[in-house]
């Protein structure tokens, strides 16, 4: 029995994050289509992938962000106003957060929540030698489930959910995530949240596909983390990366697609694939500005100010909850 297999053999009280990951794998690949959460793309190797997808010339969802924030940093440290708690959903590597920070007045604290702890507390440690008078309090966790905030005082609290992160969710999740990130954040606090807009299938298909196949690796190290993590005996070589605009539910698709009818075996199961099967990784939801607002007032925010970047491709949202 291969040594990582031993992670099949009983729950595990130490790890409960692989015993999450491996009943969602064992779920997601018995369901039919067969289908994985986009947050386990987030290991060491998919993390530091990540960091290099939002280099890239295609993916210009970082750098239309980027160019907001720029713009529009002195009017959310004005709207924040002094000693402001900045709490961010999904922190990553905390590059885009130094913005805001160097814009506020005195920040108190920043608080960013990731699932991917080491690679967070590494970023934050970049951080706080850059930032000795703010306050870090780094919470591994997966922000899509309750969670607990450590206390914070001063000034007004600023949720910051940036790099269309939320296009994850299908939009009643968003919905609801939303709603949880306000009730986490609490009352008077404001919400600046990146989301990424519809726009021409091209370019939009090409910051999924790029031509050095950064992506590709990325969607494909899912499957080397299941062989590492689980024990699994997926070839990585067996399987393609697909990347796909599906208009009607305007967002991009992410698939893994088998090149030939084989069988997997996770945990002692068995999963057979068909020629041209696919295991769908990742949803990333494109919003128009009046429909995300919908969704974001339905959610008990309010509109502040949303702004787009020169060429209309991406959007930043400041919300307040009253
Ligand atoms: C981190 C979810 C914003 O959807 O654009 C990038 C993830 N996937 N390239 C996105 C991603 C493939 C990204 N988000």
């Amino acid at each position: 029995m291969a040594q990582s297999a031993l992670a099949c053999v009983a729950p595990d009280q130490e790890n409960p994050e692989l015993d999450a990951f491996r009943a969602d794998v064992i779920e997601g690949l018995s369901s039919s289509p067969k289908a994985l959460s986009p947050k386990y793309f987030y290991d060491e190797a998919g993390s530091r992938l990540f960091d290099l997808i939002c280099r890239l010339p295609e993916y210009y969802p970082t750098r239309s962000e980027l160019e907001i924030l720029t713009a529009r940093a002195g009017e959310i440290s004005a709207f924040a106003g002094p000693h402001a708690s900045l709490v961010e959903f999904g922190s990553g590597s905390s590059v885009k957060v130094r913005l805001l920070l160097d814009a506020l007045e005195r920040p108190a604290a920043y608080v960013p929540i990731d699932i991917s702890g080491p690679h967070m507390r590494a970023a934050v440690a970049r951080l706080a030698a850059d930032y000795p008078d703010v306050a870090m309090t780094p919470v591994e966790a997966d922000f899509t489930r309750p969670l607990h905030l450590p206390a914070l005082e001063g000034g007004r609290r600023l949720g910051f959910f940036p790099g269309s992160t939320i296009g994850n969710f299908s939009p009643e999740a968003a919905g609801s995530f939303l709603a949880h990130a306000g009730e986490v954040l609490g009352p008077d606090s404001a919400l600046v949240v990146g989301f990424d807009l519809p726009k021409d299938r091209a370019v939009l298909e090409a910051a999924y596909d790029d031509r050095q196949g950064v992506t590709a690796a990325f969607n494909l190290n899912l499957l080397a983390r299941m062989n590492r993590e689980l024990g699994a005996d997926f070839d990585p070589a067996a399987f393609g990366h697909r990347a796909f605009f599906n208009a009607e539910a305007s967002r991009i698709e992410m698939h893994l697609e088998s090149r030939r009818s084989q069988v997997v075996r996770v945990c002692g199961q068995r999963f057979p694939f068909a020629a041209g099967e696919t295991i769908h990784t990742e949803n990333s939801h494109k919003y128009a500005v009046p429909v995300f607002l919908d969704m974001a007032q339905a959610a008990g925010w309010h509109e502040r100010a949303v702004w787009t970047d020169s060429r209309g491709w991406f959007a930043v949202a400041m919300l307040e909850r009253r």
